[in-house]
């Protein structure tokens, strides 16, 4: 294996880490709107502990049980609530007060790794889960989206979010776009997204 690079660029995934790592603090609500493997919901429990909540969907029950034993390992299960549903089901799932209340909202798109590739994200729920996203979103709450062109299924979606993303006013909310820009189509980007305080 190539020795590692402590100097190499970030990836889309750490882009994004590193923009919540600086924005979200103890005490704060937050979704892992794709848990997978758990390792963004249990990212996201050391940034609200103590005091805070992670809500983290996703629709395969061994992406549940495979994040529920990481959080059971790291003792980061009580400030986290796993949902077995759909993303776009947010609105329904979590709890009234949440609403305008969120510091944000993450999503790593794609399937499980290790698991059943056509159980993927796909472009309708994954653009209704991106627009309620934003509505639960507090001002000044960021929305980070880590999508995969290069995957089979993840073109059209990839695309799908560049087209949201873009089109959001500028008055209202800042977008950035992170992607290896001698690689375009084939690497995983990054989308940004933050709700402006007014
Ligand atoms: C790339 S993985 C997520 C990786 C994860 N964030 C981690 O840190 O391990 C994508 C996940 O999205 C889930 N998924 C697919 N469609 C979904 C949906 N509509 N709602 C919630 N999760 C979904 C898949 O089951 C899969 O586990």
């Amino acid at each position: 294996m190539a020795p590692s690079d402590p100097h190499a660029l970030p990836t889309s995934v750490d882009f994004a880490h590193s923009l919540l790592q600086s924005r979200v603090n103890s005490g704060d609500w937050v979704i892992d709107a794709t848990a997978g493997n758990g390792h963004d919901t249990l990212f996201l429990a050391h940034l609200v502990m103590p005091g805070g909540r992670v809500f983290a969907f996703d629709l395969q029950a061994e992406a549940i049980t495979s994040t529920r034993a990481r959080l059971i390992a790291a003792d980061a299960l009580a400030v986290c609530t796993l949902i077995h549903d759909s993303h776009h089901h947010l609105g329904l799932r979590l709890p009234a007060e949440a609403k305008g209340r969120l510091a944000a909202v993450v999503f790593n798109l794609g399937w499980l790794p290790g698991h059943d590739k056509t159980c993927i994200t796909k472009t309708d729920t994954t653009l209704a889960a991106v627009q309620v996203a934003l509505e639960w979103l507090r001002p000044g709450g960021l929305l980070t989206v880590v999508a995969y062109p290069g995957h089979l299924g993840g073109d059209a979606e990839s695309q799908a979010v560049a087209t949201w993303a873009s089109s959001l006013p500028s008055n209202t909310h800042e977008v950035r776009h992170l992607c290896p820009a001698n690689r375009q189509g084939k690497s995983p980007e990054c989308w940004a997204i933050r709700k402006r305080l007014s």
